[in-house]
């Protein structure tokens, strides 16, 4: 596996992400997404829109603004309590995310320690700071948030904040939403956008980002509703790793959710359900199961609002790291805005004829730079043979779907007819027309930003009316009639039809 620092560089020489202003010596925490990028990010988006929403007859969408009024995240416990530890140099005044530094250092996970806690770390460990060595000061807390000024006077009232989580306006539009919509319970509300954090130490380029976008759906129910979707799952396997596995240093172990929930490793139905549905999205898009896992929070761990959390974890070259959470919030948040904004946030539930504050008792929440990182460093493979990076995205997310490519470019007659089926053929799938360099050079290329299919114009199809298919994983080619061409492509990037199996 690339380091993340080689897979920055292959992403930035690619056009798949830039860092932001560079220009001026760029910001540290923010990345731009470029021509390539921007492509496999909006395919990542728009399969988990459409699996998760637009598939589903229980969840609706949202898109809520990233400003919001300062009410919303002192009801959240935001402002009060969405922070880091810090530590500080006493000689050189650098900043730590002081849970991030005890980890690199003692190689232990701190996640979620408290201040006291830390400090006791620091001092029995006789932690320094990483760059002069020098001592560091007392544990602090910091708060997390981007605060701005809306309109032209800035009084207390004008205080606003970007967004550090896209969920709440979830909560906040939810009796909206309520309103308008003809959902019974159980049923999920979900977004997909921007979200804020002032980091204190940004790193492991897109995964810790002080700008970066968010997957979610906030699923509510009536307290205790069983889940009607379980046995859809029951046979589905994830390698699992509780909290009591964790403290009681145990391996993690590949279950089904049938077993997972009959020796109450996970206890909830819900989260069962959700952990494999989250996990079946990333498996389907073509990620190896192997590098998937799911890390229940150990009591420490827990955020202010949540009462069980799972992750879904990814194998990273810097190790186990959460890609999802998928949390139970309970009724907090809802209760929290019924009571700050003094409005009503029950809902009618037909089955028990009674008014109900539902449960929020799963939450899954999906950064889209960690998915594309899981997706590049899945797809990423060295090929000997070809001595050369081939990318082996999904047909579903890569960027390019079909590159077309006349055999040589210095044949008018197989220019114009290449052009011709390009023009006949992009209404339908994003393609790229490429007549520069040898045939070898442009495979290369398309391999190695992970155009699934290339389709080759030479002599032969001026007499016969076909072209070549050339398949980006095993460099195999197939001959389709021009005529079939459209369906036979359809069949292919959906998965419909295996390269393989062409006539
Ligand atoms: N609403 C719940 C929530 O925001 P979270 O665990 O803080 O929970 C959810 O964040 C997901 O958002 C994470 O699993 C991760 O994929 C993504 N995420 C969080 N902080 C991030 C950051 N600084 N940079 C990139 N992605 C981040």
């Amino acid at each position: 596996m690339v380091s993340i620092d080689e897979m920055f560089t292959f992403c930035k020489r690619k056009g798949f992400v830039f860092p932001n202003s560079e220009i001026y010596g760029g910001l540290a925490g923010f990345f731009d997404y470029g021509p390539l990028g921007v492509e496999l990010n909006n395919n990542i988006k728009q399969s988990w829109w459409k699996s998760f929403v637009q598939d589903r007859d229980d969840v609706v969408g949202i898109d809520g603004c990233i400003i919001t009024n300062q009410k919303v995240w002192e009801a959240s416990g935001h402002v009060e309590g969405f922070e880091d530890v810090l530590v500080e140099c006493k000689k050189c005044h650098e900043r730590f995310r002081a849970d991030l530094l005890v980890e690199d250092v003692l190689g232990i996970q701190a996640d979620g320690l408290k201040a006291p806690a830390i400090d006791k770390l620091i001092a029995d460990n006789d932690i320094r700071c990483t760059k002069c060595k020098g001592g560091l000061d007392k544990a602090s807390r910091f708060n997390l948030m981007f605060q701005t000024q809306v309109g032209p006077k800035p009084t207390n009232e004008s205080v606003a904040y970007l967004r550090p989580e896209t969920a709440q306006l979830i909560f906040t539009d939810f009796k909206a939403v309520t309103d308008v919509s003809r959902l019974k319970l159980p049923f999920g509300v979900a977004q997909v956008g921007k979200a804020f954090r002032n980091e204190i130490s940004p790193r492991n380029f897109l995964f810790r980002c002080r700008e970066f976008e968010q997957m979610e759906i906030e699923y509510f129910i009536r307290p205790k509703q069983a889940c009607p979707f379980v046995k859809s799952v029951e046979m589905y396997k994830v390698l699992v790793y509780s909290a009591d596995m964790q403290e009681n240093k145990k391996e993690p172990e590949q279950m089904s959710m049938k077993d997972a929930l009959a020796r109450k490793i996970i206890k909830n139905d819900w989260h069962a359900y959700w952990l494999a549905a989250c996990h079946k999205w990333f498996v389907d898009l073509g990620v190896n199961p192997e590098n998937l896992r799911a890390r229940q929070h150990k009591k420490d761990e827990l955020a202010h609002y949540s009462t069980d959390c799972w992750d879904l974890e990814y194998n990273f070259p810097f190790g186990w790291k959460e890609i999802e959470g998928i949390a139970d919030r309970s009724d907090f948040d809802l209760q929290q805005h019924a009571k700050h904004s003094k409005k009503d946030m029950s809902v009618f539930d037909e089955e028990t004829k009674q008014k109900v504050v539902p449960h929020v008792v799963a939450e899954p929440s999906l950064g889209v730079g960690r998915s594309f990182l899981v997706f590049m460093y899945d797809a990423y493979t060295y090929d000997k043979d070809r001595e050369n990076i081939v990318l082996k995205l999904n047909p579903r997310l890569a960027p390019v779907n079909v590159a077309v490519l006349p055999l040589l470019s210095n044949k008018p007659e197989l220019l114009k007819k290449s052009q011709e089926l390009y023009d006949s053929i992009k209404c339908c799938f994003k393609c790229v027309y490429d007549k520069s360099g040898s045939i070898g050079k442009r495979y290369a290329r398309n391999d190695e930003i992970g155009t699934p299919y290339c389709v080759t114009i030479d002599f032969d199809f001026l007499e016969n009316d076909d072209v070549t298919i050339r398949d980006r994983d095993t460099t195999d080619q197939k001959r389709v009639k021009i005529d079939d061409l459209r369906n036979v492509l359809f069949q292919l990037l959906t998965g419909i039809v295996k390269f393989k199996d062409l006539k």
